[in-house]
């Protein structure tokens, strides 16, 4: 719990301090119970994130249940914001199916301008944050597509947003081959969630932010190995993060329309699942070549952005999603990969993402790479014939998004941590994508 100071006693003391010493550098001051942190020369909100996550931490191990968070002021509004997200989400601890040991804690943040305001605010997307984390650390025989749709749909009620969850005959209806080729791989049925935020004026055309939501992907017939297989949870945290920005836009009433997507799907082995060679079609008219049925993501994504344009009349879409292991291989784990047909679109969604310290790197779209998701009996691959599995994967998106402005972001990296980057992050889950797509439709 984050409450504004107010003289109480804390039995710990954590100091951010701003000076020469390397950032992020910690050491115990000359009080028992006193934590310094310094904060070196250069104070950005993502740095005060980072030392307030560690501070906390540090104190969490040495079993502190009170304590005092101060930086050397006047702190901005934003510079408080940023502490107390660090901070709360540095308490994350994930649901658990084992009995917790862990002291409840109660940090005080020395105020500054606008406290209580801050803190509320950092409430809305620690909880945004902690909702998406939650979603993909539970493991796949707890989260179906219907299981998704439940808690998506029951969340972004309670915030007055409008749900709509579309069965696999409404899917079929709309046309959505694509979807459904994966979807029907599972005993447990496919849900194409739609999510519907109206804070806008009304007649202004929604955003989409259609997100991958495989609640597990084993490969489907081109089988992942034991290793592959035991990361498969988290593939819908592409999925996840589209409902945390729209729950944090909701609760914070910010006045924008957008419209999250989630094609929630599992991609199983079942006798009469896909299979490579497979020649499919899509709700855009498009015709697919499967080359690999463990390129599933990019399938239903391809129907879920054809559904943001045509049914939701989106004006602009993001995709995102834990979309390639190559992405992994060029960007490690701390930046995710982009792509994108619009350059002003693009600076929008950097600066957004620049504002809550998460990293993103634009990848090419020379013509050279589309020609490697050609294939001779359909319109389209969903795999390369050359390589470059994160731009190619990332062009199969695009060629569905048409000239609608859009960006492509690929978390496969970022989405998951099995030792953290970030001090303000645990094993598993990251959350990534929440705060920088709340970012970005909020605006500056
Ligand atoms: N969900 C995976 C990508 C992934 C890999 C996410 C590792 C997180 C960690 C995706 O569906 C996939 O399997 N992609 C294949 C594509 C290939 C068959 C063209 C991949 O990256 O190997
Ligand atoms: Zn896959
Ligand atoms: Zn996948």
């Amino acid at each position: 719990m984050i409450k504004l100071w107010n003289q109480e006693d804390a039995a710990w003391r954590l100091e951010l301090q701003s000076g020469g010493e390397d950032a992020l550098s910690l050491r115990m001051g000359e009080n028992p119970r006193q934590l310094l942190v310094a904060l070196g020369s250069d104070v950005t909100p993502e740095l005060l994130r980072r030392a307030a996550a560690k501070a906390v931490k540090t104190a969490r191990e040495y079993g502190a249940e009170t304590a005092v968070l101060e930086a050397p002021g006047p702190l901005s509004r934003e510079q408080l914001t940023a502490m107390a997200l660090g901070a709360s989400l540095a308490e994350y601890r994930q649901e658990c199916w084992k009995e917790c040991k862990d002291k409840p804690f109660t940090l005080y943040l020395a105020g500054g301008e606008d406290g209580e305001a801050a803190l509320a605010e950092a409430a809305v997307l620690a909880k945004a944050v902690c909702f998406a984390r939650d979603l993909v650390n539970c493991p796949a025989n707890k989260l179906t597509p219907m299981d998704m749709a439940q808690k998506m749909t029951e969340a972004a009620q309670k915030r007055g947003v409008e749900t709509l969850v579309l069965d696999e005959e409404q899917a079929k209806a709309l046309g959505m081959e694509a979807f459904l080729t994966v979807g029907t791989s599972a005993t447990h049925p496919a849900r194409l969630i739609v999510l519907r935020y109206k804070g806008g004026k009304p007649e202004d055309a929604p955003i989409a932010l259609v997100g991958k939501g495989v609640t597990c992907d084993t490969g489907g017939y081109c089988l992942k190995t034991p290793a592959g297989l035991k990361g498969t949870r988290g593939d819908m945290a592409g999925g996840a993060a589209v409902c945390g920005a729209v729950l944090a836009l909701a609760e914070n009433h910010v006045p924008v329309n957008v419209t999250a997507v989630i094609p929630a799907v599992e991609n199983r082995l079942a006798p009469d699942s896909f299979i490579p060679g497979d020649v499919i079609g899509s709700m855009s008219g498009k015709t697919i070549e499967v080359g690999n049925t463990d390129a599933e993501g990019r399938l239903i994504l391809a129907d879920a952005v054809t559904y943001a344009i045509k049914r939701e009349g989106a004006a602009k879409v993001v995709d995102i999603a834990t979309l390639t292991g190559a992405v992994v291989q060029m960007l490690g784990f701390t930046t995710a990969g982009l792509m994108t047909n619009n350059d002003s679109f693009y600076e929008e969604f950097q600066a957004a993402a620049g504002r809550c310290g998460e990293q993103y790197w634009r990848m090419p779209d020379f013509p050279e790479y589309k020609k490697m998701i050609e294939s001779p009996v359909a319109d389209i691959s969903n795999v390369s014939s050359d390589g470059c599995g994160s731009i190619t994967a990332g062009l199969f998106v695009g060629a569905f998004a048409g000239d609608t402005p859009w960006i492509h972001l690929d978390i496969a990296g970022t989405a998951w941590v099995d030792s953290p980057r970030r001090e303000y992050q645990a094993k598993g889950a990251t959350g990534a994508g929440v705060l920088a797509l709340y970012e970005l439709c909020k605006g500056k």
